[in-house]
């Protein structure tokens, strides 16, 4: 691709799309040009980027032609609908929704994990679930080191997962509930401050929600291993970023957990993050704004001599969503 290329960002004015601004101008991205991209209604708005306010456009009006790198911070819809325009007129897409990242030819990637699949792609390269991409940070060096056999997640999931809105009414919402005001919803399902919820994503037959069985699906498809056992929970709590998850993680043999902080004390994108002497482990607001996934808390299972138990936090528009899309971005210009 070109060293300094022509780029689009769809959905610019989202919670992943302010991000992924913010990071080409903090990572000193290399751009010939940047075309941001919304809805009919954002179009002329104004956003700053480096020292100048650029024109927010309708994605509807735009052509792709002359972009060679899309990133697409959209919903599933709009990916489906101008993912394969964008392709087809020669534009590389990266894409944050999960309308692709199962398809066959696909890449779905976590540069620090399975980068050599990038030189596969056909034109619309995928970034994983937030949730599952937090999970597979901490997971794949020791999975790297011995066989797992099986992992039971427990996610705490923050509000800006879901979107800029719902940043807006779980803040609202809480606000209302210390004044004994009624609130109306319009994003979440169930009353969110101080509260918790099951994942807010659709429920199967099964009883498992969507989010659950994106990490068991593109987990399996990242480390390449169809026979990987994953059940996971996953849960909404009301706090306002960065997604905490507590994995219990079985081996085929016992892993010492020095050797698993040492593991992964050595892996990229990770940092240990705890003070055992006064109890203190990483928190959402610990995670808030950092690169790396934070980890902690490793200990033996007490109920299972091949088994680690392990904490997690990181920040789910970041490494979950924008900062990997952009690392993608850079090993493709590099
Ligand atoms: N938030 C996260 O932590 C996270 C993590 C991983 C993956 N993701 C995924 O990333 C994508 C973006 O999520 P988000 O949280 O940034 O959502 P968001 O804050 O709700 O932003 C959605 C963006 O899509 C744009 N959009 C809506 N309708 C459009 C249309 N018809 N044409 C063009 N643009 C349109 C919106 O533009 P307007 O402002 O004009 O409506 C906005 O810029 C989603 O697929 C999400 O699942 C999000």
């Amino acid at each position: 691709m070109n060293r300094s290329p022509n780029v689009a960002i769809v959905g610019a004015t989202g919670a992943v799309g302010l991000t992924l601004l913010s990071l080409l101008e903090t990572r000193h991205f290399p751009l010939n040009s940047l075309h941001l991209l919304a809805s009919p209604k954002s179009a002329g708005t104004q956003i700053k980027f480096r020292s100048n306010a650029l024109n927010v456009k309708s994605l509807d009006a735009f052509s792709f032609r002359d972009i060679d790198l899309a990133f697409f911070a959209a919903d599933n819809d709009i990916a489906k609908q101008f993912a394969p325009i964008a392709a087809a007129q020669g534009t590389i897409v990266i894409d944050k929704s999960s309308a692709f990242r199962l398809d066959s030819n696909v890449p779905l990637v976590i540069p620090e994990i399975n980068a050599e699949v990038l030189t596969t792609h056909q034109g619309i390269i995928a970034s994983p679930n937030c949730t599952t991409t937090i999970m597979l940070m901490a997971i794949a060096p020791l999975y790297k080191k011995k066989q797992i056999r099986r992992i039971i997640a427990s996610t705490y999931q923050a509000a800006s997962g879901a979107g800029i809105q719902a940043i807006r009414e779980l803040k609202e919402e809480s606000l209302a509930f210390l004044e004994n005001r009624p609130y109306a919803r319009s994003v979440f399902p169930q009353p969110y401050a101080f509260n918790v919820f099951a994942h807010n994503s659709k429920l199967y037959d099964n009883g498992y929600v969507d989010e659950e069985l994106k990490i068991l699906e593109e987990s399996r498809k990242i480390l390449g291993d169809a026979s990987l056992r994953i059940s996971a929970t996953c849960v909404r709590v009301p706090t306002l970023r960065s997604h905490a998850e507590t994995l219990n993680i079985e081996f085929s043999e016992p892993f010492s957990v020095e050797e698993a902080y040492d593991t992964l004390c050595k892996a990229p994108g990770l940092l240990k993050w705890e003070e055992r002497v006064s109890g203190k482990f990483a928190t959402p607001l610990d995670a808030q704004g950092k690169d790396e996934v934070l980890f902690g808390r490793i200990r033996q299972d007490l109920s299972h001599p091949n088994a680690l138990e392990m904490w997690v936090v990181g920040d789910q528009i970041l490494k979950g969503a924008a900062l990997n899309a952009v690392q993608i971005a850079e090993y493709l210009i590099l």
